[in-house]
């Protein structure tokens, strides 16, 4: 089988996910290399469910072979200094060594950084494995260990706990250990896409989004909520922004970043102020309701083009009136289901869960979706008033 693709980022989902011919499963090979130009290149994995080997021919004459280095480029510049400058003196032997030697743990090879507002991601090449390309995420001040470690216990829980899979989480590879207290993180690479977009703010800034791209990840989005929500009790993400939704091939969203994650009984800070709701201005504890909240916003943001409420310079002030005070502008790309969310009150957000009304829209049509979120709606009252 000769599989054309258009670019990279095409060959690399396609290696990661085709069914495996032999348990039917989604495969998940977590390999991926930077092709050299020619007309055809043989990839080979296994299956992440049966183990399963698989050998995959691409035709990969229709890539641009210089495009795609100048974007990843883009993506992920070399990092020009170590991952924490100010502390630097701070550093702990082992830090330093991965920085001096460009390496991880002896082992990843780092080609370029990206920076959180916690943590540092580095694009790697992992040694051990043919220079398969992966993430492996450090802090970014020695003192964000707690988030780092908050973090590797939610995706522990989502990973492998359950022992399900959504294509719309991403996935933790490996823990690296450190001679820190807290170790590091090895996640699934997502490349960059167009204009070399890795995150849907980058999609957003580009101006790439359609309106059915829209839905589309609203729909996602909300299946990763629910194999989040269906794996850890009272799943709160914390820190829902564009920012932390990543597009791979398709376009295709998946969830990341559970620095601020948890069940709920935790106190982590209160998330991004164009995402953040009402109560958390005076410092509650985020919640499921919260979560509703920021996905209203991104929901908003997505179609619209710009979050429901914006300071003109960073304003936390006005920032925080709007949000505790202000209507949203209104707007008719926006469904009533999304304004909804956007309540003041934690209670008169929606009192099913969102996600489900758009779990259920996932390859329908726009208006397919909004037939079934009716019907949703009245089911949910109907047995609302049947229970009362
Ligand atoms: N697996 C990944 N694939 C592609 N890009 C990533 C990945 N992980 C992180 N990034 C990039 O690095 C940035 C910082 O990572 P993130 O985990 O969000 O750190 P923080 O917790 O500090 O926000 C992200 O916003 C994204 O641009
Ligand atoms: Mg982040």
């Amino acid at each position: 089988m000769l599989l054309k693709v258009a670019s990279i980022w095409e060959q690399h989902s396609a290696l990661r996910r085709l069914p495996c011919e032999k348990c039917g499963d989604e495969i998940y090979i977590e390999a991926a290399h930077i092709s050299e130009p020619g007309a055809s290149e043989r990839l080979s994995g296994k299956c992440g469910g049966c183990g399963h080997a698989r050998i995959i021919d691409f035709d990969i004459s229709g890539i641009d072979a210089n495009a795609y280095p100048a974007l990843m480029a883009r993506a992920w510049p070399p990092p020009a200094g170590p991952p924490y400058p100010l502390a630097e003196q701070k550093l702990p032997k082992v830090v330093d060594e991965a920085l001096t030697t460009k390496k991880i743990a002896d082992r990843w090879a780092i080609i370029g950084g990206r920076t959180g507002s916690m943590g540092r991601a580095f694009l790697c090449a992992d040694t051990h494995a043919n220079g398969a390309l992966v993430i492996v995420k450090l802090p970014r001040e020695p003192d964000d260990h707690d988030a780092l470690r908050r973090e590797i216990g939610v995706y522990m829980q989502l990973c492998w706990e359950g022992g399900r899979r959504s294509a719309h989480v991403l996935e933790l590879l490996n823990v690296v250990p450190t001679k820190l207290t807290t170790p590091w993180l090895v996640v699934e690479v997502v490349l960059p896409g167009p204009n070399g977009a890795v995150t849907v703010d980058d999609w957003l800034r580009e101006g790439l989004i359609t309106t059915e791209i829209a839905h589309t990840w609203l729909s996602h989005l909300a299946n990763a909520m629910l194999h989040c929500a269906a794996l850890i009790d009272g799943f709160v993400h914390g820190d829902l922004k564009p920012d932390n939704l990543l597009v791979d091939e398709g376009p295709t969203l998946k969830l990341f970043d559970f620095g601020m994650s948890g069940d709920g009984a935790h106190a982590a800070t209160v998330g991004a102020p164009a995402y953040r709701a009402p109560e958390l201005w005076s410092n509650v504890t985020p919640t499921t309701m919260s979560d509703v909240y920021a996905y209203g916003c991104i929901g908003y943001e997505l179609l619209t083009g710009s979050p429901p409420f914006r300071a003109r310079e960073f304003d936390p002030d006005a920032l925080r009136y709007a949000h505790c005070y202000g209507r949203p502008e209104t707007d008719e790309r926006v469904p009533q289901l999304i304004l909804s969310c956007l309540e003041k009150q934690p209670d008169a957000r929606p009192r099913f869960n969102p996600y489900r009304a758009y779990k259920i829209s996932l390859g329908e049509s726009w208006e397919g979706f909004l037939a079934n979120v009716v019907k949703q709606f009245e089911a949910h009252h109907c047995t609302a008033s049947r229970d009362a």
